[in-house]
């Protein structure tokens, strides 16, 4: 499942504040958090999938395309506002391109960091059965 979210936005004369939290805004524990920066020009991340991983992604700077495929489903987000959040839930293929000189992607997640839950291959994503 993959869902674009509005989030919560505290305004007042100075700008805007968004606060998260585990349960509030963000629908799990966030064991680890981790970010993309200064981003070789031309490069494109992602191409995998999470077989149990819970992601929650915010385009804090700057401007990327996310593609996503679940469920035979393919999306496509412009993503350039920090006030906007992806939600990855469930075996999501991603791919991370146009990143701008100056996005910063910070990814907050449901669980440490671990090789045996990716799925790498986009034929093994095509097949893999939950
Ligand atoms: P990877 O997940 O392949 O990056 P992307 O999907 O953005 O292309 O990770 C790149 C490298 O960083 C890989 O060697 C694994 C390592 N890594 C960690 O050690 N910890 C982490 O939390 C993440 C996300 C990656």
């Amino acid at each position: 499942m993959v869902e674009l979210i509005s989030l919560e936005t505290i305004t007042d004369n100075r700008g805007h504040l968004i606060a998260l939290e585990e349960g509030k805004g963000v629908p799990f524990q966030i064991k680890r958090i981790y970010y993309l920066f200064k981003t070789t020009a031309g490069a494109s991340r992602g191409f995998h999938a999470h077989k149990n991983l819970k992601q929650f992604v915010i385009c804090m700077n700057g401007s990327c395309t996310f593609d996503v495929e679940s469920n035979g489903i393919k999306n496509k987000f412009y993503l350039n506002d920090p006030s906007q959040a992806i939600l990855l839930d469930g075996v999501v293929w991603r791919e991370i391109h146009d990143m701008s000189a100056d996005c910063v992607l910070v990814v907050l997640a449901s669980d440490l960091y671990d090789e045996s839950d990716y799925i790498r291959d986009y034929q093994s994503f095509k097949n893999y059965k939950a």
